[in-house]
Parts: C-alpha cells; structure tokens; sequence
C-alpha cells in the first residue's frame, strides 16, 4: 500500500473487540492506523505478532471477558507475541492492567487513541531492538509505580513539558517503559488521557468493514454522569466534530459507494458544533439533514440519544428528510420518577412521555426502541412494575435490557439496599417476557405491508436474503422464481409472517 511506514519484516495484528457501536468504529479506526503503520491484519491469535482487545467496561462482565481472553493466550507471550488493552477498561484500570495481566505490553486508554501511532512506532521500535536479544521473559510483580523506581527501567517521555508542568505522569503521556537487556522482552507503552481531553479521534485512515453502511463518529465523551454509567470517565468529556468534517466524509463515503450512514455518539443529541460563524453552526437535527441530503445517501441513522436532549426539531427533520430513518432509540433505563431521579437520569417519566408524543405525532411512523435497567440500587417491586407499565404505554418495537451492575468510580456504588442478583434476573426475565408479548401483538401490524429493505446476507443453507427496514427491523425473505438481489443492494419485501424479533417474506418483482 503506498504511504505505509516499512521497516524489517511486515508485523501482523489481530483485533478483537467487545461492546458497543462506538468501539465497533474506533476499532476500524485502530486497524486504518495499524495498517498505515506497515501492519497486516490476520484472523487468529495464532497468526499474530500483536493481539489487540478493544474492551468495554460497561457492565462487569463485559469487563472480565478481556482478562479471560489474555489469561487463555498468555502462554504465547513465550513465542515473542505482545499483547495490547485497548479501549474503556484500559481507560478505566490503566497500569492496573500490567499487574493483573503481566504479558500486556500495550495500555491505550479510549480517550488517547490520537497517540496510537507513536506508541506503534515506539512498540515496533522497542521489538526491532529485541531481535537477537536474549530471550528471558519474566513475570513482573511490582505495579508500575514501583516500576517506575526500578534503577534499571527506561521512560521514554515524548511530552517533556507536560511533565516538568507538573502533571502526574501517569496521566497524559505516552510511556515506553522497558527492563535493561536482561528483561529486553518486557516492553509498556501506555497512552492514558484524562476525561479533559479535547482531542477527537479522527484519522484519514480508518479501514471500514461494511462497503455499504458505514458509521460516523459526531461527537465523542460524555458530560451526563448518569449516577450508574462509567462512561464518562472512561470515554472524557464532551467534544463535538465540526459538521464540516462529518459532512465531508459523509461526501467521500457516498464517493466512495456507501448508501448508508449512522452518526454515532455516546449523547448525539447533545452536539454542539465546534467551528464556524455562530449563524453557520448546525444544531444536531440540521446536521442529520445535511447528511440526509447528501447525494447517494439513502440512509441515514444516529444513535444513542439521550431523552434530556431529544428536540421536537429532530422529528421534524425525520419528517422532511427522506434519507433519514425511521427509527429512534431513546434509552429510558426506569419507568419510576423515584428511580430516575436517583440514576441523575435528568428527566421524568412525563418527559419521557412527551418525547414519545412527539415522535408518534410525526407524520412518518418511527420505530422507537429503548434500554431499561433492572435492579438499580433501592428499586422496589412498586417502582419496577412502574417499568413494566411503561412498557405497556410505550409499546416499543424493542428493549435492550439489563441487570444492574455496579461500576468503579460511579456515583451510585455509593447507594445502599443493593438488589440481590436473583432478584435483578426475576426482574428481568418479567420484562422481557413483557416485551415479548408486546412486540409478537405489534408485529402482526406489519403483516401484508410492503417495506424497503438493504440487503445485509445470504443465507445458502435456506436460500434466505437478510434485509433491515428503515425502521431497523429484520426482514428475511425468500425471492420466489429468481435470482435474489445482491447485498448491499435495495429491495421491496412484502411481509408475510411474523415472530417477536424479526419479519419475514417475499421479494416484490
Ligand atoms: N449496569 C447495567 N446497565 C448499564 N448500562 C450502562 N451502565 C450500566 C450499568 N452500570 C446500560 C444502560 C445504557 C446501555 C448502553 O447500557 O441501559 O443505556
Ligand atoms: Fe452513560 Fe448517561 Fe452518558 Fe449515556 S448519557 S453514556 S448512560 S452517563
């Protein structure tokens, strides 16, 4: 590839990641990085030089499936392999990692992941000095800051100035830290910002993996502190793209072929663009229509919203803009006042209410889809069916729901009355029995309806397309007497069955 960075033999990388959308596409980020960097993509551990995980620490278990995986490839570390944490729970533990994982070599927090390319070019750097070095990895036992006063640990710092400003070293930097020629294995290289970072990470070099959907980060961090959630201090604070940049690689992607595009954000809603003439500064609806209205866009979806920030103005460019989905999701996470005072949710159920009005005023019919949180400290059996009749007020098209779980530095790990764990799987094993009532009675609504779809799949087995509605709903459909369309391309589909979480049927010809 021209423009790629060569030195010695191409290094390969392998890349796992966990979670959400947002780490779906910085992870696309991080391979266009890789790659520009003279690295080559492969498809097992096996295969690898560098085995990255783009982790999520949303829930607990979402952030123990990381130490399960680099436990189950440790012993590779014996074949020279490194391994890199990347993401929310590298944000969130830090050099913690180091000592819960000793072969880690590689911590980049998702608020630094501007400096991933230095910090390659200082693990390559630090792995060519390593050829022909004696090979006597060693388990290390101190933390990094005792690391830190190890006489025989180089750190490498390439922001001088910050640190002689003060600023804790641990916080900010880049580190490239490795044990003298005895230990010349052990290499930590460390890119951990702090939430006040204003940088966004924006790269002319991120390798999508959809031809024809692809996502657009608008606005990264979070400034809510909803009192369960760890995002904000694994994800920083709020900074928004400005609409010039996001409109711009909506043109090159629609260049390029793409007809669908989501707009991705922690809090879309709460964009606020950066640059401009105060007149010329799109509000977050101006800005989804401009990507509506960009030539070869059909589709256009955003996500995730927050209730607190949702304007009636973004059902109204839903209603104008054709390109635009119909399809909000707006998360609720309780259906008790009580309860979303408590969780800092900064809203009532009457709010939440009247953004559904909205929206059901709309002159198209969006599809609205929420999470709920069961089992959130002091939640009692009243205030939870208060959730279920919200359900039954709402009719979602869908829920994403979850059981409580505490997480560091949060306010709520500060609340008492926890909810036992087979109380919050009581709780939620009624709502999404609830909500499955609710969508198997809502979908017979589609029955005989004719809907676009964009083909995501084959499925030879069942000679099945997969196709997705503008409102996000699974159509599978067979194409009775013919050849089917392509993937990526558009289709009518007339529904002719239907089942609690997807659609089915027959190609319009
Ligand atoms: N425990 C359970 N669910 C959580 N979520 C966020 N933090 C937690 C937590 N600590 C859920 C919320 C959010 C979704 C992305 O994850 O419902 O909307
Ligand atoms: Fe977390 Fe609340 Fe921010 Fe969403 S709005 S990312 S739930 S703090």
């Amino acid at each position: 590839m021209s423009g790629v960075a060569q030195r010695g033999p191409q290094k390969t990388f392998y890349l796992e990641t966990f979670g959400c959308q947002m780490n779906v596409h910085d992870s696309e980020k991080v391979v266009g990085t890789l790659v520009q960097q003279g690295y080559r993509q492969v498809e097992t551990v096996e295969q690898a030089d560098l085995i990255l995980y783009n982790t999520c620490s949303i829930r607990d278990k979402a952030e123990q499936k990381v130490f399960h995986r680099l436990a189950d490839y440790k012993k590779l570390q014996a074949q020279g392999k490194r391994f890199g944490v990347l993401g929310c729970v590298a944000q969130q533990e830090g050099e913690k990692i180091f000592e819960r994982a000793p072969h880690v070599s590689l911590v980049c927090g998702s608020a630094s992941y501007r400096r991933l390319p230095e910090m390659l070019v200082q693990l390559k750097n630090a792995q060519l000095e390593n050829v022909g070095a004696p090979s006597k990895p060693r388990s290390l036992r101190l933390g990094w800051e005792a690391m830190s006063l190890a006489p025989n640990l180089t750190v490498i710092d390439p922001h001088p100035a910050k640190t002689a400003q003060g600023r804790a070293a641990s916080v900010g930097e880049t580190r490239d830290s490795r044990l003298g020629t005895q230990d010349s294995q052990l290499v930590r290289i460390t890119g951990l910002d702090d939430r006040q970072t204003d940088e966004c990470f924006e790269t002319e070099f991120t390798a999508r993996n959809n031809p024809h959907r692809g996502y657009i980060t608008i606005i990264e961090g979070c400034d809510k502190f909803c009192a369960y959630c760890v995002v904000p201090f694994t994800r920083g604070k709020e900074r928004s793209r400005t609409s010039a940049s996001v409109l711009a690689e909506a043109r090159q992607m629609a260049d390029l072929g793409y007809t669908e595009i989501q707009l991705l954000g922690q809090n879309v809603n709460s964009y606020k663009d950066p640059a401009g003439k105060p007149a010329s500064r799109k509000s977050f609806a101006e800005l989804l229509a401009a990507v509506g209205e960009v030539t070869g866009i059909r589709r256009v979806r955003f996500t995730t919203s927050h209730p607190r920030d949702f304007g009636r103005d973004i059902v109204a460019a839903i209603d104008a803009v054709p390109a635009l989905c119909d399809h909000v999701h707006l998360p609720v996470q309780s259906g008790s006042d009580r309860v979303l005072g408590a969780m800092q949710r900064l809203y009532t159920r009457e709010q939440y209410l009247e953004r559904i009005a909205w929206m059901r005023a709309g002159r198209r019919e969006i599809a609205i889809t929420t999470d709920v949180i069961v089992g959130f400290p002091g939640e009692t059996e009243a205030e939870f069916a208060e959730t279920l009749t919200l359900l039954e007020e709402v009719r979602f098209d869908a829920i994403f729901s979850f059981k409580y779980s505490p997480r560091p530095n949060t306010p709520a790990l500060s609340l008492e009355d926890a909810i036992p764990d087979d109380e919050k799987a009581r709780r939620l094993d009624v709502l999404m029995a609830r909500q499955k009532e609710i969508q198997i009675a809502h979908n017979k609504n589609y029955l005989g309806s004719t809907s676009e779809v964009i083909v995501e799949a084959y499925n030879p087995g069942r000679n099945q397309w997969v196709g997705r509605s503008s409102q996000n709903k699974i159509v599978n459909f067979m194409a009775p007497g013919g050849a089917g369309p392509k993937v990526g391309a558009y289709a009518q589909v007339v529904v002719t069955a239907c089942f609690p979480n997807s659609l089915a049927g027959e190609l319009v010809v």
